[in-house]
C-alpha cells in the first residue's frame, strides 16, 4: 500500500501523514525532509542557491525513488503534484489524497509558520491572501485529480487520518 498526502502549502499534510502511517502500521516520509536529506540542504537553501526550477527538477528526481517504495504514507510538498507529470505518476502508483482546505484557513496557518516557506516568505497578510487566491486556483485543477478528495475544513487531524483510513479501505 502506498498513500500519497497532497494539498497546498499549510493544509497539515505532514501531521496528518504522520499519524495516518502509525494508525496503518507503515513507515511515514515528509517528501520535503527526504528531498532534503538526499541534498544536504533545507528547501530555502536550495531555493535560494539554485532557484525554483532546480528545486522542481530534484522533487522530480526524488519523487522517482518514493515511487518504489512500498507500505509507506507520503506527504509531498504543495507543488510537486503541479510539475512535470508528476500527478500521472503519483496517480499510477498510488492512491492520491487531496486535503481541500478553503483560502481563508490557508492564509491564516500559513502566516504562522511562512518563514521556512520560500514562495511566499516575504509576503504580507493581505499579499498572502491574493497570492494564495490565485495559485489555489491554478493548482485545483491538478489537485482534484486526486483519487480521494476530502473536506479538511475544522476537523483534527486525528479525524481526518481516521476519514482517510475508512475511504481507503472501501
Ligand atoms: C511548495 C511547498 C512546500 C515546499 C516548497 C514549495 C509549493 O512544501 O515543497 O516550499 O510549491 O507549494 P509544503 O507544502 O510541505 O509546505
Amino acid at each position: 500500500m502506498k498513500i500519497f498526502l497532497i494539498g497546498y502549502m499549510g493544509s497539515g499534510k505532514s501531521t496528518v501523514g504522520n499519524i495516518l502511517s502509525q494508525s496503518l502500521k507503515i513507515d511515514f516520509i515528509d517528501f520535503d525532509r527526504y528531498i532534503e536529506n538526499g541534498t544536504s540542504k533545507t528547501i530555502s537553501e536550495i531555493f535560494e542557491t539554485e532557484g525554483e526550477d532546480e528545486f522542481r527538477n530534484l522533487e522530480n528526481k526524488y519523487l522517482k525513488e518514493v515511487l518504489l517504495m512500498n507500505n509507506v504514507v507520503v506527504s509531498l510538498g504543495g507543488g510537486t503534484p503541479c510539475f512535470f507529470n508528476n500527478m500521472e505518476l503519483i496517480n499510477k502508483s498510488g492512491i492520491s489524497v487531496y486535503l481541500e482546505m478553503s483560502v481563508y484557513s490557508l492564509v491564516k496557518r500559513i502566516s504562522k509558520t511562512k518563514r521556512k516557506r520560500p514562495l511566499i516568505q516575504r509576503m504580507n497578510t493581505a499579499d498572502l491572501k491574493y497570492f494564495i487566491e490565485a495559485h489555489l486556483e491554478k493548482r485545483k485543477l491538478i489537485y482534484s485529480k486526486a483519487h480521494h478528495i476530502i473536506d479538511s475544513e475544522n476537523k483534527s487531524p486525528e479525524q481526518l487520518a481516521e476519514i482517510i483510513a475508512m475511504k481507503i479501505s472501501r
